[in-house]
């Protein structure tokens, strides 16, 4: 029967049985006693499994010896206890097949044993098959799963908004425009590019920067909702904490405040986290030993430790008093700058942060606003050596209000239908986004956003 390597390596299969492997060649070593050691991985956890074959196999000289990193292979054979170190079991090999050859095993991209993750974002079809990149494709699959099972145990509703929409829910200005084509016709430019466009059906319409009003409408029916999906911005930034196509979980929660959203949040991640000790800690122990030794000890600790809540109006007058040399400046009313989110997360508390009620001018339209009328109910969760990684707030329930901000602000234009949630059966609500890349890091400690999902979307890189 074929296996995944990780049910081969669980004590959930007796020795000796009789067992097929499929996987991939992730390295090649003979010996002079008369066999080869091929370790076969195909994803399904950290380890690769050994296979020994000895050389009386019919195709020994003529294939296992001819085997290089990366060649597909179906090997049969009896599992084993294994004699050597590293691993407790191995497969004593019967037969071997190679599915798939490497064509030049001297040109294959990724044959070395270590590559920069520069070098590998130019192979990004190429990486998920080293360490690192199983790694990562591994713990957001838990990641995922766990945060779907978080909110099914709780009552919520998965909502799937959509991509394509009028509205700019962040008003930042940082949107991409959808365009149809008319293929029947194509006129193209001298570089045989396409010029011919339209709008979206004689519309504009752009890509969703986050599908939070839409999961209102929703919150305000089913009471407790949540969106998972790719959100895009337009930002032509080239930082190691944005991506112009991340994905993003939005919970949205009808009857909630911002207290009731702080507490959310901080069970969430704890319960996410959680998950990945859990489930993955072959991962872990890698991320731990390669890329950052406090990775384990720092998701232990914040599981167990509580967040710290604190005034947007207090992290200035701590910034201020801190006498640190930041490159932007500090003022109430001036929007925190990652620099400034780091010292507070890291060098002023210690662990994950919340930080809550800042200024109206800095937010967006949708923020209930406070009774000082200048700050409004927003919280950003800021962790250790990431800064944001959640951005929510308390909605605006109250129509009169709402509209003062939407007419002030000038976006009047596609918003009558989020106001009439408020004409129709308004109630208190709020929600967060939480960006799935930035939690990514975080648990991994990698430190490129650009190596937290598989294929990144930034100025810079291939669009395959
Ligand atoms: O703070 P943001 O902009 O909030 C919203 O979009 C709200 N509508 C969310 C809500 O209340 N439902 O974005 C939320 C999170 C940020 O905290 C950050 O983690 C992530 O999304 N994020 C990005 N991640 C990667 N690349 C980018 N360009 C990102 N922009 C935001
Ligand atoms: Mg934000």
């Amino acid at each position: 029967d074929n296996h995944d390597i990780k049910f081969l390596l669980s004590d959930a299969i007796p020795l000796d049985s009789e067992v097929t492997v499929r996987g991939w060649v992730r390295s090649r070593r003979d010996s002079k006693a008369g066999f080869s050691f091929v370790a076969v991985y195909d994803g399904s956890c950290f380890d690769a499994i050994q296979t020994v074959i000895p050389n009386h196999l019919e195709n020994y000289s003529s294939e296992v010896l001819k085997i290089t990193t990366g060649c597909s292979v179906e090997v049969t054979g009896l599992l084993s206890a294994s004699v050597g170190q590293g691993q407790a079991r191995e497969v004593q090999v019967t037969a071997i097949t190679v599915i798939g050859w490497v064509d030049d095993p001297d040109t294959y991209p990724i044959a070395k044993k270590r590559h920069t993750f520069e070098y590998l974002r130019q192979v990004a079809h190429l990486r998920p098959r080293t360490n690192a990149f199983g790694a990562i494709s591994r713990i957001r699959t838990t990641l995922s799963s766990a945060i779907h099972r978080y909110f099914h145990e709780q009552n919520y509703h998965w909502v799937n908004t959509p991509i394509i929409t009028a509205s700019d829910c962040e008003g930042a200005g940082e949107l991409f425009r959808v365009s149809t084509l008319d293929l029947s016709n194509l006129p193209r430019s001298k570089s045989g590019a396409v010029d011919f466009e339209t709008d979206f059906f004689g519309r504009e319409a752009f890509l969703t920067v986050s599908g939070q009003l839409n999961a209102e409408a929703y919150a305000l029916a089913l009471s407790k909702v949540y969106t998972f999906g790719p959100t895009f911005r337009a930002e032509n930034s080239n930082t190691s904490r944005h991506l112009a196509e991340f994905w993003m979980v939005e919970p949205e929660v009808a009857f909630a405040d911002l207290n009731d959203n702080a507490r959310l949040a901080e069970d969430f991640l704890k319960y996410i986290f959680k998950a990945v000790m859990d489930e993955r800690q072959d991962d872990m122990e890698f991320f731990a030993q390669r890329i950052d030794k406090q990775a384990i000890e720092r998701l232990d600790a914040v599981i167990s430790s509580d967040f710290e809540m604190m005034e947007y109006s207090d992290a200035i007058d701590i910034l201020i008093k801190s006498g640190e040399a930041f490159v932007y400046p500090v003022k109430w009313g001036l929007d925190l700058q990652s620099e400034h989110e780091q010292y507070l997360a890291e060098k002023h508390v210690g662990r994950p942060v919340i930080l809550v009620n800042y200024p109206a001018s800095i937010k967006a339209f949708y923020m209930r606003l406070n009774d000082d009328e200048k700050s409004v109910a927003a919280m950003d969760v800021l962790v250790p050596g990431i800064g944001e990684i959640i951005g929510g707030s308390q909605r605006e329930e109250r129509l009169e209000v709402l509209d003062k901000r939407i007419q002030s602000l000038g976006i009047e234009g596609d918003l009558s239908w989020y106001r009439d949630l408020r004409r129709y059966g308004t109630v208190p609500h709020a929600g967060f986004g939480m960006g799935f890349e930035r939690v990514v890091n975080y648990v991994t400690g990698m430190e490129n956003i650009r190596d937290a999902i598989p294929f990144p979307r930034t100025p810079k890189h291939a669009l395959f």
